[in-house]
């Protein structure tokens, strides 16, 4: 059989990985994955303008590169899914570099520096390929003339450099600046880097610390399950086996938006909010890949789950198996493993909202509450108390045909609970716990319903205990 050499063309190639999608934030994290598998406890990001056009750079102090090591990293597709990876490795495709580098500029330069060994430096101006993966190798002088060539390690480690950075449109219609959106994009870069990588930054969690840094501001965590409050409710965790390796599953209830403070609800708000961060989120070696939502999990369909959050960790070994993209920012949930997942977080986090709102109950029972809780087979549900004494009174008051009227307007204020409304509002932290009513007649209203009951013969302590929890002044009427 005959063949034929059919290379591609490298400008059609370059241009083809520059769209796969990647956004800034999600490309400087694929830049800062190769950083932490190269060991590196430190991270910073620098970004500046030069004569106008923006530039950035990604150091680390990581084990660095040697000349060939470097020329290898800079190859598209060097080392590929297929060959072994350490299990501390964040890479997968051997593409991360420079798909992630194209996807944002047109010129990336990487100078990097094994323990001591003098800088080596090789750059991919896509302007200038001249039909042919040429790449460029740095001499000493043209290290220096490079943009933050102040960050060469002075020891080990890895400076990557984005020149041309082309994919900062200005919308016609906004009246931000070019310059305006490469520092929005700077602030979001923050944010995606303090939740990616909070395991990395938070002491709680078993993994190398690693500090991150923008313009030498350090980026500070965003962790999900806010785990260092005290009313976030760590519940068990359960490992999964599959194909030799563990996937641990650890759900989490995080506290109510109305227990947490200032910093917490902006760090929440960063998230996208409870409602949207609810859901599943799915760590490689520490690293998150996917963020929130329920994967099509069918155990976790309800609203209560809104303060629900599962972490699950995945081997690097099972990459293929959850669909890992090139941008490794989406996974699948294997068909292998949905079933026991799904039966895990049925059991716990059923249980666990049943804690939250059972505890709800109890308390309303101390206050002698109008309302009581029942659980039926499909869910919860909400009645006024017939035998509580106020209703129990008054409904003495009345003829069997008014009892009988006064019975239908309870069924129907019961049936009419505008559930969604006070469920939105409460996420919101939007409930006045006051009557809407004005407050000029309240203390005639409150004496009558007091004289009633004393007329019904109710017992002197019970009145009080029924005025306590209903915040009703029964005092001068003694
Ligand atoms: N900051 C760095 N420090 C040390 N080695 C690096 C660094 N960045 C990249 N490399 C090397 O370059 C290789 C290719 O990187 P990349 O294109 O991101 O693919 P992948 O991470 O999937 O292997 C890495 O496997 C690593 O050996
Ligand atoms: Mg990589």
């Amino acid at each position: 059989m005959e063949t034929v050499e059919c290379t591609p063309s490298p400008t059609c190639l370059a241009e083809s990985l520059r769209s796969v999608g990647y956004s800034m934030e999600t490309a400087i994290a694929d830049i800062i994955d190769n950083s932490i598998s190269a060991q590196a406890t430190a991270i910073d990001i620098f970004h500046d303008f030069l004569d106008e056009e923006p530039v950035l750079a990604i150091l680390d102090n990581g084990h660095g590169m040697n000349r060939g090591e470097l020329i290898e990293a800079m190859r598209p597709g060097g080392h590929g899914p297929l060959d072994a990876r350490q299990a501390h490795d964040l890479g997968r495709f051997g593409l991360g570099l420079k798909t992630a580098s194209f996807s944002q500029c047109r010129k990336l330069t990487v100078i990097s520096r094994r323990n001591g060994m003098e800088p080596v430096g090789a750059c991919w101006d896509l302007d200038r390929l001249h039909g042919a993966w040429q790449l460029s190798l740095l001499e000493p002088d043209d290290i220096q003339n490079t943009p933050f060539s102040q960050y060469t390690p002075s020891t080990c480690g890895t400076l990557v450099i984005w020149e041309k950075l082309d994919r900062i449109t200005a919308n016609k219609s906004s009246k931000k600046s070019y310059k305006d959106l490469f520092l929005e994009q700077m602030a979001s870069s923050a944010s995606h880097i303090g939740l990616v990588f909070h395991r990395f930054i938070e002491k709680e969690y078993d993994c190398h610390k690693v500090s991150f840094r923008i313009n030498k501001i350090p980026v500070t965590p965003l962790d999900p399950y806010f785990s260092q409050h005290d009313s976030t409710q760590k519940l068990q965790q359960e490992d999964i086996s599959l194909h030799g390796s563990t996937i641990a599953v650890k759900p989490y209830i995080i506290p109510h938006y109305s227990k947490l403070d200032g910093s917490a609800r902006d760090a929440l708000q960063k998230m996208g909010g409870a409602n949207a961060s609810q859901g599943v989120y799915v760590y490689r070696n520490n690293r998150l890949l996917a963020r929130g939502g329920w994967l099509k999990l069918k155990s976790c369909k309800k609203e209560a789950y809104s303060l629900a959050r599962v972490s699950i960790d995945i081997p690097n070994c099972h990459d293929d198996l959850w669909n890992l993209d090139i941008k490794k920012s989406s996974v699948s949930l294997p068909e292998l493993v949905r079933a026991e997942i799904d039966t895990i977080l049925e059991r716990i986090l059923e249980r666990s909202i049943r804690t939250y709102t059972s505890k709800g109950q109890k308390l309303a029972e101390k206050k002698l509450a109008l309302w009581v809780r029942l659980q039926g087979n499909k869910g919860a549900s909400y009645a006024l108390d017939r035998s509580h004494p106020l209703l129990d009174a008054f409904s003495r008051t009345l003829d069997d045909e008014s009892r009988k009227r006064f019975d239908g307007i309870l069924r129907l204020i019961e049936k009419g609970i505008p559930w969604e409304a006070i469920y939105n509002d409460r996420m919101g932290n939007n409930i006045e716990h006051m009557t809407p009513h004005s407050d000029d007649n309240r203390c005639e209203h409150e004496q009558s319903l007091i004289a009633m009951l004393r007329r019904q013969g109710v017992p002197e302590d019970k009145i009080r205990q029924i005025s306590t929890a209903l915040d009703i002044r029964c005092e001068q009427d003694k």
